[in-house]
């Protein structure tokens, strides 16, 4: 179920500001050589990703499912000069991809790649040191993520969580097999009731929340 009408979708598309060329090869490369290519950020996405993060200046991103580098690219737009970027993924074997476009990108000494199960990567961070997080991995440890992270950012982080709406599943009252649409629901009812963040979703693509902690 698309959120949007196909009518609106296509007028959206056609009116942002075009992302980089680079950003353009990578989707296309990413379409040619993944099996997945459908997970990658995009053009519209993407922008928002960049403007949030443009909008916050960030002195360190911390990223959760990084996949072809997509949105780690846009997010670093926004970084501080002096700002850092960490990206987390357990799979390894895209990374010929990833560094090929990174290393091409202007951000190459800004961004750092851990490899690895996120919730463990990220108990060897600390999470007081992000200003922005992008939590775009499995479902099934949303909760998890967001946890960590809530209890450890500092007031005025910003938390993105992608997926939300799980293209819109979240709004049908059963879906008994459906595992995670059940955890983005709980997700969504969780956080909207934490009274250590405010907290929105914005009904792009496939939903975004956007989260400040207080
Ligand atoms: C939706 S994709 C990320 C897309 C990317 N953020 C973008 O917008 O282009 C999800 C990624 O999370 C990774 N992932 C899933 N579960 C993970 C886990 N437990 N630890 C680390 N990475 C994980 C997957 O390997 C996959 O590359």
């Amino acid at each position: 179920m698309s959120l949007f009408s196909n009518q609106l979708e296509n007028y959206l598309d056609k009116h942002y500001t075009a992302e980089s060329g680079l950003l353009k090869n990578l989707e296309s490369e990413t379409f040619q050589k993944t099996t997945q290519p459908q997970m990658l950020s995009g053009g519209y996405q993407g922008r928002l990703l960049s403007l949030i993060s443009k909008i916050t200046k960030p002195k360190n991103i911390l990223e959760i499912g990084m996949f072809t580098g997509y949105s780690t690219l846009c997010l670093a737009e926004g970084l501080a000069p002096d700002g850092k970027i960490i990206t987390i993924d357990r799979n390894e074997e895209l990374l010929y991809l990833v560094k090929k476009y990174f290393e091409q990108s202007d951000y190459s000494n800004q961004i750092e790649i851990k490899i690895g199960n996120a919730l463990d990567v990220m108990d060897q961070l600390d999470l007081s040191e992000f200003d922005l997080f992008f939590i775009d991995a499995d479902k099934s440890n949303y909760i998890n993520y967001y946890e960590k992270i809530v209890k450890a950012a500092k007031p005025g982080a910003v938390i993105l969580a992608d997926n939300v709406l799980w293209y819109g599943k979240v709004l049908e009252e059963t879906r008994a097999n459906d595992k995670d649409t059940a955890i983005l629901k709980e997700f969504n009812e969780t956080i909207s009731k934490d009274d250590r963040v405010e907290m929105l979703i914005l009904p792009i693509r496939d939903g975004i929340s956007l989260i400040r902690k207080l």
